[in-house]
Parts: structure tokens; sequence; C-alpha cells
């Protein structure tokens, strides 16, 4: 079983949509995936047609008592379940660390799913909380969206520095550009002349795309309802560089 988490400091960049656009595109290749929400805004639930239901605690899990098998569920396409999210997720820091050990706790919650899944994908909520050192330590590769701005590549700048004193050895950072416009100069300049910072990143790049926003009305992948226009190609081809690193 592989691990990728799905994460940036900054909000908005794009790691739900990617992270469920690559969940949908593993699983028609076959793959048994998992994508974990663990973000309270439930958006990766949403985009699944997954959320749960009232009196659901998906945050309760994070104290290590229970297995976290139990919170699966099926989504519409085969091959492919989620752990939903669900406001309880709020306060997954203070459950997280109220038993100790929480840097090992996803690590140890998800080790017994190897037997069900391949490849679990985990979507991070934009925070540097103990929930993301959590997910850190569990993940194989952090794959993080990048818009090529200043200000973007500043906080991948921050979050790789951070992650180097916390000593996340075992983890490769991947960057990607996503939401690139290719009518704003900056945007073309930084595809063209890749900031060092993007050094070791994937070279699929996600266009800026009202294709993507639409996810939110279908609650599907955009290979799903517009599989011929340019993002959803966009990320096949992200797909198919992700899964060429991993060992499926
Ligand atoms: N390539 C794209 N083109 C156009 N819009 C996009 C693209 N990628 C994401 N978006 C839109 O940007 C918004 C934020 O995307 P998304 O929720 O994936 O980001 P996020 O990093 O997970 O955000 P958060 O930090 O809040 O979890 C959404 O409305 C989504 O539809
Ligand atoms: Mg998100």
């Amino acid at each position: 079983m592989q691990t990728i988490a799905f994460y940036n400091l900054k909000g908005g960049v794009g790691k739900t949509t990617t992270a469920v656009n690559v969940a949908w595109h593993a699983s028609r290749w076959k793959h048994r995936t998992l994508l974990w929400d663990l973000d309270p805004q439930g958006a990766a639930s949403f985009y699944l047609g997954v959320d749960q239901g009232e009196g659901y605690k998906a945050g309760t899990v994070l104290k290590g008592k229970q297995p976290v098998g139990r919170l699966k569920c099926a989504t519409r396409w085969p091959n492919l379940d989620a752990i939903p999210a669900d406001l309880s997720m709020r306060n997954a820091d203070i459950k997280l660390v109220e038993n100790g050990g929480a840097r090992n706790r996803i690590k140890q919650l998800i080790a017994p799913l190897g037997e069900s899944y391949e490849l679990v994908i985990l979507d991070c909520p934009p925070t540097l909380s103990p929930v993301a050192e959590s997910i850190f330590a569990a993940a194989d590769y952090l794959f993080v969206p990048v818009i090529p701005t200043h200000l973007s590549l500043r906080a991948f700048d921050q979050v790789r520095e951070w992650l180097d004193n916390k000593k996340f050895g075992h983890l490769t950072v991947v960057p990607f550009f996503n939401m690139v416009d290719r009518h704003r100069d900056l945007h073309v300049e930084m595809l063209v002349k890749r900031p060092k910072s993007m050094k070791g990143g994937l070279k699929t790049w996600i266009p800026y795309s009202t294709h993507v926003e639409q996810m939110g009305d279908h609650r599907a992948p955009v290979g799903e309802f517009a599989p011929y226009t340019p993002s959803a190609q966009a990320y096949r081809a992200l797909w198919f560089e992700i899964a060429g690193k991993l060992k499926l």
C-alpha cells in the first residue's frame, strides 16, 4: 500500500480537487483506492457524493481507539472508497494529541487498510497543525499544488523549510503548478523558466478551467462529465506522472 497526500499550507490552491481527480483515475486503473477526507470542510466528501448523516463523528477516530476502516463508504465508482469528513474534524488536533503519540497516529490507523487498498490518498486541511504532522509521518509522497505566483511559491518554501527542520526524512515532497492561466505573463514565465523551489516537481500542470469549478455541480471528477477538455486531460497526465512514481 502506498500513501500520498495533497497538501499546502495555503488554502484554495486545489488540494481537494486534485486529490479527487487523481483518486478517480487510480480507481479507473483498477487500483483499490481510498480517499480519506481529513478536512472538516468536507469538500472531497461532497465531490464524491459521500456526505455523512447526523451523529457521525469522523474526528473521534483520531483518538486512536477505533479502527478507521469502519468509517469507509463506497462511492458510486468501483474501486474507490472514501472516509468522509464531518464537523467533528474541527477539533481533530485536540483528539489527536489527547492520548499522546499524535505524530504516528494516522500512520497506525491506516496500516491495517493495506489488506483492502493499494493506494490511500489523504486530502489535507490548509494548516501546519498536529494533524498535518501526523499526515506527513503517514505519507510516502506529499504532492503540493502551487499557483504560479510569488506568494504561492513563498508559502511552499515555508512549508519545505518547516519540513526540513522537523525531519520527515522518508517523505518525498513533489510540487506541481495548478490553476495556470496562460493569459498571465507571470504564469507563463514560471512555466517556461521553472523557479528553483519547483525542482523535482511534476512536469504536468493543471490549467485554470471552468470545468474544474463545475465539479461541485456534478459532484464528480472532471474526467467523468467533461472528459475531452484540457483540464480533464491534464488530470489524466498528472495521474500517469504520479503513478510512475508509486509502487502499485
Ligand atoms: N484548475 C482549476 N481551475 C479553476 N478552478 C479551480 C482549479 N482548481 C481548483 N479550482 C477551484 O478553486 C477552489 C479551491 O479548490 P480546492 O477546494 O481544490 O482547493 P483546496 O486547496 O483544497 O482548498 P482548501 O485549502 O480550502 O482545502 C474551488 O472552488 C475549485 O473549484
Ligand atoms: Mg481542500
